[in-house]
């Protein structure tokens, strides 16, 4: 009998799970195309255009709410809520579905929270979740952080660029959020510009290919799957060479430039497959970039064939109308903006209301919310969202920081730091020779190791300098002697106090450089919106240099910057330099252990170094006549050229050979060197190739990286190192701006940095 019921309530269940229709969209069986389809059917006008609508976390709101003024918010870049909208209020919206995306949702329990809300909406559908993840996820507390993107590009290593992205994308899934706010592949051409750390430097190729390479690791191919996330290429574009150096600021350039230097790694990173775009702060030659056809509409997706979403930036549109002044009216510039391209505006509540009149109105075609919302939708089914929204909050320790992250991200951090001076073998230190070491300045013990879009971590998690240095070198007798984060408020009598006792060691290592930590907004002295008119050492940090070294006592700096600072004077007297940029969690453990020779440097200055901000701009593809005449006082080179940074071995490259001493613009040449480690330890070389025009129809550069291939040698190896030069490495926009290449004479130099001594070079002829 009982088992006659069993068997009648199962049929039962069965029967009524075949007679209630599942909506398509809801199959996970159909390819997700179809299931847009079907979605967007269902939809109302309202519906398609919360798609289009982000806003910040509800805890995020929360804590804004409780510390801002409405005027304080409106400036802001970091904290945000809107004005007549409360964080309650917000909660309502996501159950009735009218906003689909957030930002700034750094827990994971947020992100359940703000999902099951989104799951009461009638047609279910999730949110999509966005983080500025730029170098790991690290707004999230207890994050792996990997060095700042410009020590990823001073690593020359896409491939590591790429792994480190995979796994930023696996701790952005365990802990809820999809889509990734990087890579930033702005050329950076600007050292007082305050973002130059999230960038890959100056060299458009550099920068492509590091790009591209974040790209395939947040997304792996075409980002299906529960464990990927989506990248976003920004900010479109201009915003490196900002007038004055300001964040934001117009950027006003020939369309030659643009194609040539600002444009390419964009472009890369669409052919990488990157899914979503961000546009620019500012204006490009008057018109603001969020509102640029040309931009979003011709170039990116007529020229580009792009094929993903396109997101404003924060309160960006908005700009259109109170600071850029292009638009009477914050509903023109909304629709501006739409009608040219945009599909997501990411932040607050005027927007929606908005586009929807616009529609009605007819002033806008509904076509094209159909286009953004699809998109949007899409990437809400490749990620797997409908299948399950939720991420099981017991397992994020099974991911976050996990083992193999860190070893990465220790990894990297040891590659990415660059020995930019080592007079007489100072360095790596000698531990029977240096007993006493006398350690000091403000970056030697904190987290500004970490750079920008980072909030704070764990201190278990991060090894600052000090620490790295008791850790890797036990034995040494280590005087630590601390400074206060704030770069602006040091003192001279704790500066005279540091002087003392450095007296008294053998050796003395100075800590000092710029500080970018997020969470303490007014300490800042770099990352986003913190520009600078100078490039020199913030507060008393020179003086602190300056006193030490006149102790007598054998020194050495360490720096710890997001951007290049001009420091020409320790350049000069002080007789070992290394630029650790912002190295990550394992950043001090990387910088003793090459302190100490336990890891011999390998990174590379992915920008040059300027000896003053009055050299801006400076970058080592430049046009002749840019250094026609020397300046009248003061040195003209660089402090430090691109491609530029010592090692403890010692590299030795040979002539180059060529296949051929011509091709045509079909054909090829192959260029070879053969590069030879004379020195005593094993070590990493990056040799570059740069390519020279040597007469163009319009003026071309003095040279070009055309390509770079990392090798590792032991002492007495050698290996052989070729480049393949075709059409790709050859052609620029010429007279017509059309792309080719010209008939001519070549210069293919090889080498292990972009200064002229250190490159071989050939010539060769395209007939
Ligand atoms: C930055 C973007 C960032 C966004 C969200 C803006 O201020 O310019 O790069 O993705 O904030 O945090």
């Amino acid at each position: 009998m009982k088992r006659i019921l069993l068997s009648c309530t199962l049929a039962c269940i069965i029967l009524a799970g075949c007679t209630e229709k599942e909506p398509l969209y809801l199959n996970p069986e159909l390819p997700a195309e179809k299931r847009v389809q079907d979605l967007m059917k269902r939809m109302t006008l309202e519906e398609k255009v919360a798609q289009m609508s982000q806003y910040v976390g509800v805890e995020h709101m929360k804590a804004a709410e409780k510390e801002m003024t409405p005027e304080e918010m409106k400036e802001s870049h970091a904290q945000g809520f809107y004005p007549g909208l409360h964080s309650s209020e917000l909660i309502e919206m996501t159950r009735q579905g009218l906003i689909g995306s957030f930002l700034h949702v750094v827990t994971a329990k947020e992100a359940n929270l703000l999902q099951s809300y989104a799951m009461e909406s009638r047609l279910r559908i999730p949110v999509l979740i966005g983080i500025d993840a730029v170098h790991g996820t690290g707004l999230y507390h207890g994050a792996t952080i990997y060095p700042t993107s410009i020590g990823q590009a001073a690593t020359f290593e896409p491939e590591l660029v790429e792994r480190a992205s995979r796994e930023t994308a696996l701790e952005m899934r365990a802990t809820g959020t999809h889509w990734a706010f990087t890579p930033n592949v702005e050329v950076a051409r600007d050292a007082r510009w305050g973002r130059v750390g999230e960038t890959f430097g100056e060299d458009p190729y550099l920068v492509g290919q590091m790009g591209a390479a974040t790209v395939r690791g947040l997304q792996t191919a075409d980002f299906t799957g529960f464990d990927k996330v989506i990248a976003c290429a920004k900010h479109f574009v201009g915003g490196s060479q900002p007038i004055n150096g300001i964040n934001g600021a117009p950027c006003d350039i020939s369309d030659r430039t643009l194609h040539e230097v600002f444009l390419p790694p964009f472009k890369d990173c669409v052919d990488a497959g990157v899914f979503t775009f961000m546009m620019a702060h500012n204006e490009l030659n008057g018109i603001p970039c969020h509102v640029s056809r040309y931009l979003m509409t011709d170039i990116l997706r007529d020229r580009w064939q792009f094929d993903g979403f396109v997101v404003s930036d924060w309160m960006d549109i908005e700009r259109v109308h109170d600071k850029h002044a292009t638009a009477a009216t914050l509903d023109e510039a909304y629709l501006q903006s739409v009608a040219h391209g945009m599909d997501m505006h990411m932040h607050g509540p005027d927007f929606a209301d908005c586009i929807i009149r616009m529609v009605r109105e007819g002033k806008l075609p509904e076509k094209r919310v159909n286009d953004a919302a699809a998109k949007i939708l899409l990437a809400k089914f490749k990620l797997g969202l409908f299948e399950n929204p939720y991420i099981d909050e017991e397992k994020v320790d099974e991911v976050v920081f996990n083992a193999a992250h860190q070893q990465t991200a220790l990894e990297m951090a040891r590659k990415s730091i660059i020995l930019l001076k080592n007079e007489n073998s100072l360095l790596p230190i000698d531990r029977n020779r240096y007993k006493k070491i006398f350690v000091t300045g403000p970056n030697a013990d904190n987290e500004t190791l970490l750079g920008d879009w980072s909030f704070r971590q764990p201190d278990e998690n991060t090894i600052t300098v000090i620490e790295g240095l008791q850790q890797v070198s036990p034995e040494s007798d280590f005087e630590f002697f601390p400074f206060d984060t704030n770069l602006r408020t040091m003192e001279m009598s704790r500066v005279k106090q540091a002087k003392e006792r450095a007296a008294r060691a053998d050796l003395a290592i100075v800590v000092v450089g710029e500080n970018s930590m997020r969470y303490m907004w007014k300490e800042k002295t770099c990352g986003e919106n913190v520009d600078r008119y100078e490039l020199s050492l913030v507060g008393l940090q020179q003086e602190l240099v300056e006193e030490i070294y006149n102790t007598g006592v054998p020194t050495i700096v360490v720096l710890v910057n997001g951007r290049p600072l001009s420091t020409e004077w320790i350049a000069d007297h002080i007789p070992a330099l290394v630029e650790a940029w912002e190295p990550g969690s394992f950043g001090g453990q990387a910088i003793a252990e090459i302190l100490f020779g336990e890891v011999n440097p390998e990174g590379k200055l992915p920008i040059t170094i300027p000896r003053s901000a009055g050299q801006i701009q400076t970058y080592y593809n430049y046009k002749q006549t840019s250094k026609w005449f020397n300046y009248g006082t003061g040195k003209s080179t660089p402090l430090f050229e691109f491609g530029y940074g010592l090692n403890y071995s010692r590299f030795e490259f040979s002539p180059i050979t060529l296949s051929a001493n011509s091709m045509t613009p079909q054909g090829s040449i192959t260029a070879t060197v053969e590069v030879r480690n004379t020195g005593r330890v094993t070590g990493s070389e990056v040799v570059q190739m740069y390519i020279r025009d040597c007469y163009s129809s319009v003026v071309r550069p003095v040279k070009e990286l055309k390509g770079f291939s990392k090798i590792t040698l032991r002492p007495g190896e050698s290996r052989k190192v070729s480049f393949e030069i075709t059409a790709r490495e050859l052609s620029f926009y010429d007279i017509d701006m059309k792309y080719g290449v010209e008939k001519g004479d070549f210069l293919v130099m090889i080498g292990n940095s972009s200064r002229d001594i250190d490159l071989q070079r050939e010539q060769f002829v395209v007939k």
